[in-house]
């Protein structure tokens, strides 16, 4: 028997758990989360309104109910928890899928100004992530900036223009939908320092902006028109094409009154934050230009400023070390081989990485389960000589003994029911606990 602990239960750890129980059927895994709810950012980063998506939770589930495998919440690894050399202790190996759990940095005057937040703390807000604190967001606020344009930036833009209807069905906490539904935010700036060839979003997810019943979306001819591919896009990757063709299409379009406006810029660079009575007022913007066909973008020297009451940064997540683990820095990743971690440049035996934390915070769900099969093959490869290393019958005694109160997944399940019975409270569907206390007081009232 090969006893594997896997820290992390999102997608990338799902998907390990999934390959190690398929491809070899002598391994048992215990899958860890420091959260009391499986699943990752599936749970607290996919946008409540992506329902479909959301329910690929489901297929996550079927994993996670596997006869060798077993969920163990509210289990954290490192600082404040079990130390990572403990675990290696216990299990024959130990797979790291913690993903990115922090926000990039701007690195202008103002980043800090009240009214300023990452995505990630906007996102945490909505989806009900227990670490999330109610900044209030959206209150006071009339005009929003949005910077960067990746898909993030299309999910928090989205989110600030649904209205109340669309918004209700969701299974966003109570709070969050007050304050959505109370927003008076009319105008949405999402603004690319470089040009529409060069946007990360997907095509899908910006054709959706268009579709907002109470929005409206406006792109500007002229900016569209300094990006070289703009004219001819013909030469493009099929993905950036799709994206140029849609934002021609909304510049063609004429513009009809409606509730809250969607801006899409290209070309401004964020250089400063700018004061209003004590917290954000505005964002300063330096105009840019292409650099020739390579996406490299010059500035011109001047600046526009755009009103905004909020500005959400969503420039790109990171990397968080984790204590006992090394740490490469410039990439907010572990340093790794096919999977094995590298301690000094050697493989450390037993210790492996998949996901975000092993490859960056990039790509879609999906993205990660060929990520954790390279994962999982190297450990395989190394099974033979992990399984000689004598280890306790059952780690979760240990873990016990060492003051660990796992949430199982019974516990998870009486969450759910209790999210259920929340919902049904509100007259609405499923209803997210928001905080820790009533999670775990859920968790633990098994007979909910
Ligand atoms: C806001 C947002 C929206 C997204 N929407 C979509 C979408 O609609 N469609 C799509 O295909 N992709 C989407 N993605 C991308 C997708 O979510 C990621 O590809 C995927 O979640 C990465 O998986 P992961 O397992 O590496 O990390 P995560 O999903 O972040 O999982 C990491 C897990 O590790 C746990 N953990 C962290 N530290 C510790 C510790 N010390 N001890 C124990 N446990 C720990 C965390 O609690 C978490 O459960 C989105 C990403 C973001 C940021
Ligand atoms: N529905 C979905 O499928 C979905 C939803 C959400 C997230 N995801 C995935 O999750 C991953 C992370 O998404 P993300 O949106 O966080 O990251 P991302 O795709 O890397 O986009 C980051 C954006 O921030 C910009 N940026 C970076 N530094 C900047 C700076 N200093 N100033 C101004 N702009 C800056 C980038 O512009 P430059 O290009 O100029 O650097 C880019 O537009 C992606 O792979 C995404 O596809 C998928």
């Amino acid at each position: 028997m090969l006893r594997v602990a896997v820290v992390g239960s999102g997608p990338s750890g799902c998907y390990t758990a999934q390959s190690l129980v398929q491809l070899d059927p002598a391994v048992y895994v215990d899958v860890l989360d420091r959260l009391p709810c499986p699943y990752g950012l599936v749970r607290y980063g996919v946008a409540p309104d992506h329902e479909k998506i959301k329910s690929l939770q489901n297929n996550l589930r079927t994993i996670l109910e596997h006869e060798r495998v077993r969920f163990l919440g509210g289990v954290r690894i490192g600082a404040g928890g079990v130390p990572v050399a403990r675990l290696r202790e216990l299990y024959h190996a130990v797979v790291y899928c913690v993903g990115a759990a922090t926000d990039r940095h701007l690195g202008i005057p103002g980043e800090d100004l009240p009214g300023s937040f990452s995505a990630t703390q906007f996102v945490s807000w909505y989806s009900a992530h227990p670490d999330a604190v109610d900044d209030g967001f959206v209150r006071a606020a009339r005009s929003a900036v949005v910077i960067g344009v990746g898909n993030v930036a299309v999910d928090v833009t989205r989110m600030l223009a649904r209205g109340a209807a669309e918004l209700s069905p969701t299974d966003m906490p109570q709070p969050a939908l007050d304050a959505l539904t109370a927003s008076r935010v009319a105008d949405v700036h999402m603004v690319g320092r470089r040009g529409p060839s060069q946007a990360r979003f997907t095509t899908k997810e910006l054709r959706e902006l268009g579709g907002l019943p109470e929005a409206q979306v406006g792109v500007r001819p002229e900016e569209l028109a300094l990006d070289p591919a703009y004219l001819d896009p013909t030469a493009l990757p099929a993905a950036q094409r799709r994206n140029v063709e849609v934002l021609r299409d909304w510049a063609q379009a004429s513009q009809t009154a409606s509730a809250r406006r969607i801006h899409l810029r290209f070309f401004l660079r964020p250089v400063e934050l700018l004061a209003e009575a004590g917290r954000v007022g505005a964002v300063r913007f330096e105009r840019t230009l292409p650099d020739g066909l390579g996406g490299v973008i010059t500035g011109t020297g001047q600046y526009e400023e755009i009103e905004a009451q909020l500005v959400l940064r969503s420039v790109g997540y990171r990397g968080v070390p984790l204590e006992g683990l090394p740490f490469d820095a410039d990439h907010g990743t572990v340093p790794h081989l096919a999977g094995r971690v590298l301690r000094e440049g050697v493989v450390a035996p037993g210790e492996y990485v998949a996901g975000w934390i092993k490859r960056g915070p990039t790509g879609v769900i999906g993205t990660n389960r060929p990520c954790a099969k390279e994962t999982v093959t190297s450990l395989l490869e190394d099974a033979d000589l992990l399984v000689r290393e004598e280890r306790q019958a059952d780690p979760l005694e240990a873990l016990r003994a060492e003051g660990a109160e796992p949430v199982e997944w019974s516990g998870w399940q009486s969450i759910e029911r209790a999210e259920a019975a929340l919902g049904a409270s509100l007259g609405r569907t499923v209803v997210k606990l928001p905080d820790w206390q009533s999670l775990m007081s859920a968790a633990r009232s098994q007979g909910f």
